[in-house]
């Protein structure tokens, strides 16, 4: 990862390379802006008055003050209105502005936003600038030559600039927690990444345990004999067609006293979901190999939860299969017998995520969580819905959905709540089994959700669908297309509330 350093200086006075300035629209008067337009000979409020810029959100002017200021480019950000400003119009105006720093190959730069900090937010802010910038300079380059490799020339270091007020303590500190989040988005990130002929459910247990070995998480794996032995019989029926055998991960988190229950965290791991006997079209099917970030989001979240130490007791369950047709595939009208018990009716094969959620919602259950939040790339259905903006949210308890959604709101990565009602369950049920893995078209995301609520039963519980947050095909502010990490920030956010408030305010 980049380096980040944080000093205290005035950014008129930093000699650096380019100098990154944060402006609000309207906010042209500030002191300080006005001792720089002075320096730049009036230039910057000539951007302003001609409309080439003026402080608007993604805009961006670029200056050279020619030997009138140590610094020898400013680039200026547009922060948009000072009154909606939040934590995420900051991450994003720092993820531009090193987008631009990167695509000039400036190689330093010193940042500053905003320029006003709102009282005791000087660790916050700088916490969302810094992983603007981790996360913007992300790319997945594994498998380019060194050549294309070294064309992107990501800059040797960036300077975070505080002023007299900052507390410098706080600011490292905030600075140390975005690094650590950043490096287990970046982890989930490589994982969705990584293409299906190397990604395995055997590579995600490597990957797992190469986590463990970095931290002070514990990791257990059940293989295809043991999954046999316990009875998953949904988990196994989805592997079969697949030569690659299944793997159950399970990551374990000790930060809170020895016998307080954990929170759960469950997350689908299906390394490549080609729909199985009933075959996705061949468009756009090699995105499936992204059908294992909720496994992805769940492996980094217990990463983040190592790295920073946090203060609570946690389990990360990820069931690892691989989706494939064959001769030994399983086939629509089977009749599968779940680790619950329950018997499930297979109208297709390729609503497998709920088959192998359905035995990890039971096989949790051995731990006695005090909650279960479950994260999938569960259904088409869910774009159609939400769009790539926001991650369907459905539970069957508001006090933690409402927990997730304030979560997805400080992230950024944010939540918006379908209905569970008892009536959708009319919909996925079988004449030949207690259920059936298929609702029709009608409300897909929900009637999923309703699926995976008969097995996420004695448990308060949420389910996140993240199949249109959890890989962009354009490039946004600080998340290069592909694998977005989705889910770990947001976990993060969650299980820091939930352990400063203990079960009270939050969880009710
Ligand atoms: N992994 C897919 C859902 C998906 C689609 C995720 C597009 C990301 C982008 C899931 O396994 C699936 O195939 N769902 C089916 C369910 C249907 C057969 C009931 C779907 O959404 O079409
Ligand atoms: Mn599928
Ligand atoms: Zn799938």
């Amino acid at each position: 990862m980049m380096d980040i350093k944080i000093r205290k200086a005035s950014p008129l006075e930093t000699k650096t390379n380019c100098l990154v300035i944060g402006v609000y629209e309207k906010g042209f008067s500030a002191p300080f802006l006005k001792e720089l337009d002075q320096k730049l000979g009036g230039l910057l409020n000539q951007a302003q008055r001609s409309g080439e810029f003026t402080g608007k959100t993604d805009e961006k002017i670029l200056f050279q003050p020619a030997g009138h200021l140590p610094a020898e480019r400013v680039l200026l950000i547009g922060l948009g209105s000072k009154a909606e400003s939040s934590l995420e119009k900051i991450r994003q105006a720092a993820g531009t502005a090193m987008q631009q720093v990167i695509e000039k190959k400036l190689g330093q730069a010193a940042f500053k936003l905003p320029l006003e900090f709102k009282e005791g937010a000087h660790a916050a802010h700088l916490q969302a600038t810094a992983e603007g910038i981790l996360l913007a300079s992300y790319r997945y380059d594994r498998f380019l030559g060194e050549k294309a490799k070294k064309s992107r020339k990501l800059p040797k270091s960036v300077t975070l600039l505080i002023d007299k007020t900052g507390e410098k303590q706080a600011c490292e500190t905030a600075l140390e927690r975005a690094q650590k989040i950043c490096r287990a988005v970046i982890l989930a990130r490589d994982l969705v990444n990584a293409p299906g002929n190397i990604k395995s459910p055997v590579y995600l247990v490597e990957q797992a345990q190469a986590a463990t070995d970095a931290s002070t998480l514990r990791c257990k794996v059940l293989g295809q004999k043991e999954l046999a032995k316990e009875g998953c019989g949904a988990l196994l029926a989805v592997a079969q067609g697949s030569v690659r055998e299944p793997h159950l991960i399970v990551l374990e988190h000790s930060g809170g006293s020895k016998n307080e229950a954990p929170v759960a965290l469950i997350g689908k791991g299906v390394t490549f979901d080609s729909g199985g006997i009933s075959l996705k079209p061949g468009e756009k099917m090699d995105e499936m190999k992204m059908d294992m970030a909720g496994g992805a989001a769940v492996i980094g979240t217990m990463l983040a939860a190592s790295l920073l130490e946090l203060p609570i007791n946690l389990v990360g369950i990820v069931p690892a299969v691989e989706n494939m047709p064959s001769g030994t595939a399983y086939r629509p009208g089977d009749i599968l017998t779940s680790l619950s018990g329950q018997t499930i009716e297979v109208l297709n094969t390729d609503a497998e995520g709920r088959l192998i959620l359905a035995d990890a919602l039971t096989y949790v259950k051995r731990y006695e969580p005090k909650l279960v939040v479950d994260l999938a790339t569960l259904t088409g259905a869910c774009i159609i819905a939400l769009g790539h903006q926001a991650t369907a949210v459905l539970g069957n308890d508001q006090k933690l959905v409402q927990a997730l959604l304030n979560a997805g709101e400080e992230s950024g990565e944010r939540l918006w709540q379908l209905p569970l009602w008892d009536d959708y369950d009319q919909l996925i049920k079988s004449d030949v089994a207690d259920v059936k893995n298929t609702g029709g078209r009608a409300a897909g995301t929900i009637t999923a959700a309703a699926f995976l609520k008969k097995f996420a039963s004695d448990y308060r519980w949420a389910h996140l669908d993240i199949a249109g947050t959890a890989w962009r095909d354009q490039n946004q502010p600080y998340t290069p297309k592909g694998g977005t990490g989705v889910g770990v920030r947001l976990l993060v956010a969650f299980l820091e509330k939930l352990a400063e408030h203990g079960n009270s305010t939050t969880m009710g």
